[in-house]
């Protein structure tokens, strides 16, 4: 019998291409349309066995900082048991009857608190890294079933590509995305919290009517028309984030500057999306963005890409 020592598991950054946000519900959720795109921009979890004598589940977190993003986020990447990708080993421990106690070490290209849903890519990591480490076997549906339970975007890294999310999120529907699309992100120094920004949406917006989704962004992406689906792009939650961090206005408007077909704030923010024409625009956006007082570093990526994949 071969023993496993170490499982690695890449995951995609996300970014909301509509995020279209209902009235708060009486469980403080609310209810979404979210079109769910994953780009390449990837964390790394490794599972390794713990040598301690703790029972099951996580036993210890590391992070690094895998380059190209500004360094001192991974500082703020809890390190215990409140951190999701924790939490999600423990779930995935007691939920299975696994014992062996594992560390996960995350490598983090995903902008911490940035709105790319790097917490939830990383509790979607560890579930994939574990089942295989602890040989498992759970499947995928057990697996997304798990995922829904530890938080709204975490069943979608798992999935990848492109999809709508509905309920709070969690209920994903397969979406096409035809072609590639180049995507810029400026990313900022320090997080906005989403429940704070969901708070703030409640306060600009009472009564907001239930989420639709929008026929033409699909159709757009189904053609693989970059123009079109720039022109789709949307974020209920943009002026909430606008509204908590103003300068973000300035890098929005140095990416139109630069000619991009689209320009956003990702998710709940920080991170602002650009929508280029080719790799080379994505470039040139992410020069001009830089520019931007609030914009401490920029990178481009493409999407879409699959889900969590073991490497
Ligand atoms: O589900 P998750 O833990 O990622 O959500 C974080 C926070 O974001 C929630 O506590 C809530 O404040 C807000 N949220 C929301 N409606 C959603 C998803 C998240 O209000 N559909």
């Amino acid at each position: 019998m071969t023993t496993t020592t170490a499982v690695t598991v890449r995951v995609p950054a996300k970014v909301n291409l509509q995020l279209a946000v209902g009235p708060a519900r009486e469980d403080g959720y609310h209810d979404l349309v979210n079109v769910f795109h994953a780009v390449a921009l990837f964390d790394e979890v490794t599972v390794t066995g713990a040598r301690t004598r703790a029972n099951g589940g996580a036993a210890g977190l590391s992070a690094e900082d895998a380059g190209g993003g500004p360094a001192s986020h991974v500082d703020r990447v809890p390190l215990d048991a409140s951190n999701l990708a924790w939490r999600a080993a423990d779930l995935l421990a007691r939920e299975s009857g696994a014992r062996e106690p594992v560390h996960l070490h995350l490598r983090k290209a995903i902008p911490v608190a940035g709105g790319m849903a790097g917490g939830s890519a990383d509790a979607a990591a560890a579930l994939v890294a574990c089942n295989a480490f602890w040989g498992i076997g759970l499947d995928r549906e057990r697996l997304l079933d798990l995922a829904a339970r530890l938080g709204s975007d975490v069943a979608f890294p798992l999935v990848g590509g492109t999809a709508v999310g509905t309920g709070r999120g969690e209920v994903l529907a397969p979406a096409r995305c035809a072609g590639r699309l180049h995507w810029v992100f400026a990313l900022s120094e320090g997080g906005l919290s989403t429940p704070e920004v969901f708070g703030a949406y409640d306060r600009l917006r009472p009564g907001a009517p239930a989420p639709r989704g929008d026929p033409a962004l699909m159709a757009a992406l189904a053609e693989g028309d970059a123009r079109a689906v720039g022109a789709a792009l949307s974020n209920d939650l943009q002026p909430a984030a606008l509204a908590l961090r103003p300068a973000l206005a300035e890098t929005l408007e140095a990416g139109r500057a630069a000619g991009a077909l689209g320009a956003f704030v990702s998710g709940s923010g920080p991170t602002c999306a650009f929508l280029a024409e080719s790799a080379e625009h994505a470039d040139r956006i992410a020069d001009a963005v830089r520019t931007a007082p609030d914009c401490a570093h920029a990178v481009t990526a493409h999407g879409d890409v699959p889900g969590a994949t073991v490497v």
